[in-house]
């Protein structure tokens, strides 16, 4: 797994030991592990997805035969430093793409609903339909999941993904989204401080909770290849929310809870570009996508990891 210390990560990389043995998952990443990071005890090797040598290294020596490819510069970042974001989503996949070919590896890689632009339509977005993304973000994983198409039928890869909307978790961190705020009010509530709000009151964009978005990831790669039409970028939901009912669902637990808003011109530009609600039915056909969390019980769920993680970290 490359990019395996961030947000999905964290999660993807235990949940795949469990299921594949701790030995047969190697992670990997530009920064190092912590002790206290969550599956530290496997394998860890250093790996720039900018650097082919340091992929095809990895992947020979461990015998790799999938490859989960999560390194990536998230949106906000990407509009702060465009060329990086190219080099690394762009330059990056087109190296992992490589390394999968002349392996025979199966690759796993990540889209968003910010492939999905202004002239999308923007409810209940359809599997298949116009994709003029606005941003650096989504102009990378427009052109990714095209790429990945391309590797499927021109060279045999076995490419798969999903496009997430906004994850929300309790173990790592968003770093550098536009749904960032949906993590950060949480910890927030249960700091007992109000909450100011990047976005909008009435920002709607499609979430989930981890536990499904590693499902999905899952799910999607042990698919009937006999039953797929589409191979990448399946869209994904749990859920559509603004931050006012994200903010009214923590009141309903937490009565003194307060949001603010103070906009961001910057990420309120590329939460409008983006959909308010995706149609994931392609997804429901093809390979069973069924997620279990909805926002009330994303809520208790975050609420109560955060109180026994935030209490830990005060001791
Ligand atoms: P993240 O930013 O939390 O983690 C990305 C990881 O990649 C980090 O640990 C970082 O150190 C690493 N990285 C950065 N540059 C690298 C490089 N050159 N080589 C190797 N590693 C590098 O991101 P995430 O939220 O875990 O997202 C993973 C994937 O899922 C990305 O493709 C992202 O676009 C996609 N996605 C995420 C979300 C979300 O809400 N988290 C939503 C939609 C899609
Ligand atoms: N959560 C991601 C972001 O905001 C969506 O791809 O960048």
């Amino acid at each position: 797994m490359t990019g395996a210390l961030g947000q999905i990560g964290s999660e993807l990389v235990p949940a795949l030991r469990e299921r594949n043995g701790t030995d047969d998952v190697v992670a990997s990443d530009i920064r190092r592990p912590h002790a206290s990071t969550p599956g530290v005890q496997g394998p860890f090797e250093f790996v720039d997805c900018t650097n082919t040598r340091q992929l095809q290294e990895v992947v020979r020596r461990y015998n790799i035969d999938t490859i989960y490819h999560l390194a990536a510069i998230l949106s906000a970042v990407a509009e702060e430093k465009p060329l990086v974001a190219w080099q690394v989503n762009m330059g990056g996949l087109y190296n992992v793409l490589e390394v999968a070919r002349t392996n025979r590896c199966a690759l796993f890689v990540p889209s968003s609903i910010g492939a999905f632009g202004p002239t999308t339509p923007a409810d209940h977005t359809p599997q298949d339909t116009v994709q003029h993304p606005t941003t650096m973000y989504g102009i990378t994983k427009t052109a990714g999941e095209l790429l990945c198409n391309y590797y499927y039928v021109r060279f045999g890869v076995d490419t798969r993904g999903v496009r997430y909307p906004g994850l929300i978790s309790h173990i790592t961190p968003p770093a550098g989204g536009t749904t960032d705020y949906a993590v950060e009010i949480f910890y927030e509530a249960i700091r007992h401080r109000p909450y100011t709000s990047f976005l909008a009151a009435d920002t709607r964009l499609d979430m989930m909770y981890m536990p499904d978005a590693i499902k999905a990831a899952i799910d999607v790669m042990e698919a009937d290849a006999a039953r797929l039409i589409h191979r990448n970028a399946f869209n994904v939901t749990a859920m559509n929310f603004t931050p006012t009912e994200v903010a009214e669902a923590i009141r309903r637990r937490i009565p003194d809870f307060v949001i603010r808003y103070q906009i961001d011109p910057v990420r309120q530009a590329i939460a409008d570009s983006w959909p308010n609600s995706i149609d994931d039915s392609a997804a429901r056909e093809e390979w069973g996508w069924d997620p279990s969390y909805d926002l009330e019980t994303t809520t208790d769920d975050m609420l109560k990891h955060l109180e026994e993680k935030l209490a830990n970290d005060e001791e």
